[in-house]
């Protein structure tokens, strides 16, 4: 086993692997620590080998997460003890993106195909998986709507209660793609941060695992997996750039915590990729302060069509600075339109239809290789980390439908209309 303890990221105070997030001395987070200097007996080449004999999904990474019981090996023991697979989810060469951006490495990792169609079934397989070693019956969490509908069907799927708290005003899709899970669904009159300030006091008085909130170091590790992916699919070898869209910072931080993991183990070789993070104009604490040169973000009100990254006070938002300045990157605001423009620039060059907040992602990408921040021959990772159908209205509009009797003459009389369009143009 290699994990070891929680220790606070401020005051390095340590503490045992339960369920707590803050440090009793400091209220600093608390994160995992690992000892992995006798995983594989040191041997990197087994180590990759043991990766590689896995079962296709996140849990071949178990090495690297922060289950005391349940490490599973080849046979996928744990991996049926956590009903649905999430991760292995492809990374795409998206050549037609590269070239509409002038750029020559271009690969899209399409998180949407999870279980639950966001990246969340990622943190919350690990977290329930960890509520379920720690003796909880109900899994719970604040959602801005994908981590509402994952916890939803983790809880279904493990047979563990589940209570999903999101902001009263999310989008239709995701509040029906949540509901049917069977979960108790609780709307709530107020912003994310209101969410997430109720779940807190709740999380105080109830013996529920929220996924989020007191379970918050061990959900946060599921994150890195994305990382790991990355670095297998490429052949062990690391981007020189990724693109990542940032709400409270934590896959942010977490997707450079998993890069140093492997290369601190030899397991990849190279610089760490510099880590540009992705935010709505609407709601950019973490855009506003990198811009500012601060190391602290400002509290703002949200008011953004991306939804999901709509985090006004976001937890990790100093130390996603930290990675973002000290990766060579940045942390870039979008406008709504922009993001509209990026939902539609993805789906035309790749087939990818990403929600709203792959838009924010793409539309940051797209600014980057415009301004010559991005070297025209790097290798950039573009992360997409939900689904379109989620949030469908933002695709509305961004196309034409042509209504026609159904006879051929009526067919070609458009194609006549459209040429003739075309040339007077
Ligand atoms: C689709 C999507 N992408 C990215 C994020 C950002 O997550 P984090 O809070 O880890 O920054 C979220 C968070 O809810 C999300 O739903
Ligand atoms: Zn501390």
């Amino acid at each position: 086993m290699a994990v070891s303890n929680l220790r606070c990221r401020e005051c390095d105070a340590t503490y045992p692997l339960e369920a707590r997030y803050a440090c009793e001395r400091c209220f600093g987070p608390l994160e995992v620590v690992y000892d992995h200097a006798q995983l594989a007996g040191g041997d990197v080449g087994e180590l990759r080998r043991r990766i590689q004999a896995g079962p296709q999904n996140i849990w071949r990474y178990a090495d690297f997460l922060p289950l005391v019981d349940g490490a599973p090996g080849p046979s996928g023991r744990l991996t049926s003890r956590v009903g649905l697979p999430a991760g292995c989810t492809p990374l795409i060469r998206a050549d037609r993106l590269a070239n509409a951006l002038g750029l020559r490495e271009v690969w899209v990792k399409n998180d949407a195909a999870n279980p639950t169609h966001s990246f969340k079934d990622r943190v919350v397989s690990v977290a329930a998986a960890r509520a379920r070693e720690l003796g909880f019956h109900t899994i719970a969490c604040a959602s801005t709507g994908n981590l509402a509908g994952s916890v939803a069907a983790y809880g279904a799927a493990m047979g563990l209660e589940s209570y999903v708290f999101i902001p009263a005003d999310l989008e239709e899709q995701k509040i029906l793609s949540t509901g049917v899970y069977g979960t108790n669904l609780v709307a709530v009159k107020g912003t994310y941060d209101d969410v997430n300030r109720l779940c807190t006091e709740l999380a105080a008085e109830r013996d529920w695992a929220f996924v989020n909130v007191n379970l918050r170091p061990y959900y946060a590790e599921g994150s890195k997996t994305l990382a790991f992916e990355i670095a297998e699919q490429l052949g062990f070898e690391l981007p020189d750039r990724c693109v990542v869209p940032v709400a409270s910072g934590s896959l942010f931080t977490k997707l450079a915590k998993g890069f140093g993991e492997w290369t601190d183990l030899g397991l990849i070789d190279g610089s760490l990729p510099a880590m540009n993070g992705a935010q709505a104009e609407g709601c950019a604490p973490v855009a506003r302060a990198y811009a500012a040169g601060q190391d602290f973000c400002s509290p703002v009100k949200p008011d953004t069509i991306a939804k999901s990254l709509a985090i006004g006070n976001p937890a990790d938002g100093p130390y996603a600075l930290d990675v973002a300045r000290s990766s060579g990157g940045s942390v870039t605001a979008v406008s709504d339109e922009e993001i509209v423009e990026g939902i539609s620039l993805l789906a035309r060059t790749t087939g990818v239809f990403t929600e709203t907040a792959g838009g924010v992602t793409t539309a940051v990408l797209k600014r980057l290789a415009e301004s010559g921040e991005i070297d025209t021959d790097e290798r950039v990772v573009l992360v997409i980390t939900g689904d379109g159908l989620k949030t469908l209205d933002a695709a509305s509009g961004t196309f034409e439908t042509c209504e026609i009797n159904p006879t051929v003459e009526a067919f070609e009389a458009l194609g006549a209309d459209r040429a003739r369009e075309a040339s007077v143009r």
